[in-house]
C-alpha cells in the first residue's frame, strides 16, 4: 500500500483500554509469550494512518540516561516507505525531550536490513550478546535462511 507522506503522521502512546497490537509485534518477535515478557514495564507507541494502526514501537527505560527500543515494526504492506526511519527519529526526539541522553536497540547478527536502517539513523554498534538467540529461544530462528545467533547492540547519543 502506498503511504501518502503529505499526511501528518501522529505517533501516540497506546491507551490502557486499547488492545496490544500483537499482529504487528509478531513481525519483530517469535511468540506472544516472548512479547508479553518484554512489554511488562514498557511503553507502547503506535502510528495510526487512515484510522488503522500500521506501526508500533516499544520503549523500555534502562536507567536515568538510557531508553531501549525493544521492538519496532511496520505493517508489511507499508514497509520500505520510510516509516521505520520516521519512527526511529520520533523515538529519539521523544527520549531527548524527556531528558535521556542515549537510546539503544538490539538486532540479530544476520539482520542486514535492520543493521543498515539503525546505522543510517545514527546508531553505532557497541556490543555483541553472544549466543543470545540460541540461549533465549526454544527453537532456532532463521532470517533470510541464516540462523540467528548473536544479538548486536547499537547505541545512539541523543542531542
Ligand atoms: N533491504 C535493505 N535495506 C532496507 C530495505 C530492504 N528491503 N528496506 C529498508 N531498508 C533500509 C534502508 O537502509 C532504508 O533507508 P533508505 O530508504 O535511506 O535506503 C532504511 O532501511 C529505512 O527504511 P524504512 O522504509 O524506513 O523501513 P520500514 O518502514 O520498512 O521499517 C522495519 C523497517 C525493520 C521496522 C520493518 O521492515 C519491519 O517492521 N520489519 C519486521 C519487524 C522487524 O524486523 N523489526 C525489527 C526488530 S525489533
Amino acid at each position: 500500500m502506498t503511504f501518502d507522506t503529505e499526511k501528518e503522521l501522529v505517533v501516540r502512546p497506546l491507551q490502557p483500554h486499547e488492545e496490544i497490537p500483537y499482529d504487528l509485534l509478531l513481525l519483530a518477535e517469535e511468540t506472544i509469550e516472548a512479547i508479553d515478557k518484554h512489554i511488562k514495564n514498557a511503553e507502547i507507541y503506535i502510528l495510526e494512518y487512515e484510522s488503522r494502526i500500521i506501526a508500533v514501537y516499544v520503549l523500555q527505560i534502562i536507567d536515568n540516561c538510557t531508553l531501549e527500543i525493544k521492538y519496532i515494526a511496520v505493517d508489511a504492506g507499508y514497509q520500505g516507505q520510510g516509516i521505520g526511519k520516521f519512527l526511529l527519529e520520533d523515538a529519539a526526539s521523544k527520549a531527548h525531550a524527556r531528558g535521556y541522553s542515549s537510546m539503544i536497540i538490539g538486532t540479530g547478527d544476520v539482520a542486514v536490513m535492520q543493521l543498515n536502517l539503525y546505522q543510517k539513523a545514527g546508531f553505532v554498534i557497541y556490543d555483541k550478546k553472544e549466543n543470545f538467540f540460541i540461549n533465549n529461544y526454544p527453537e532456532p530462528i532463521y532470517e533470510n535462511g541464516v540462523q540467528l545467533k548473536d544479538m548486536i547492540m547499537l547505541r545512539k547519543e541523543l542531542r
